[in-house]
């Protein structure tokens, strides 16, 4: 289940009630996928071949459909990411530049972690949400925001777009920004 860390004031919220709130008013999509399901052989493997890949998303693909019929998605593929993927510390780099896209931001964290780094309301400011195997998540289109990994460094996500353009990313430059 997700936490979250408000940047400017360092207050987290961990009850789960208070957690979907605090999202649903930042206009945060926030959902659970029962991770329950996923084979045991898939455990602390960050290192998934296609095949691996289109296993876990045929496991999970009623839940995938559910939620592109409802929001629109067409398409959607697996990321996995560990110290073993090439240039990951490049690639975390990168990831950790504010940016927009011009369609919203979804995953679905499988296993391992992520934070999403997202700018929120004028009151609220930069808030981290902490995502554990079973959150999905969606970033509105155009909000600033970046993704990180956590210590683990690793995280097996499905990710869904309306159309691979969309994840193109804007740079956003931010002077209200809390390191
Ligand atoms: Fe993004």
């Amino acid at each position: 289940m997700a936490t979250i860390t408000l940047r400017q004031t360092k207050e987290k919220i961990v009850n789960q009630v208070e957690v979907k709130q605090f999202l649903q008013t930042q206009g945060v999509l926030y959902e659970h996928w029962n991770v329950e399901k996923i084979p045991t052989s898939f455990q602390n493997k960050f290192n998934l071949t296609p095949e691996e890949k289109e296993e876990l998303l045929a496991l999970f693909k009623s839940e995938i459909e559910e939620l592109s019929a409802r929001r629109g998605y067409k398409i959607w593929d697996i990321v996995a990411l560990s110290e073993s993927t090439p240039n990951i510390l490049e690639l975390v780099r990168k990831f950790e530049e504010i940016h927009t896209h011009s369609e919203d931001e979804v995953r679905a964290i499988l296993s391992g972690h992520g934070i999403f780094i997202i700018k929120g309301d004028e009151a609220t400011g930069y808030f981290d949400v902490n995502l554990e195997p079973g959150d999905v998540i969606s970033v509105p289109e155009g909000n600033p925001h970046f993704f990180t990994l956590q210590e683990d460094k690793q995280v097996i996500a499905v990710r869904l777009f309306v159309e691979m353009e969309g994840w193109v990313a804007t740079p956003y430059t931010d002077t209200e920004y809390v390191n």
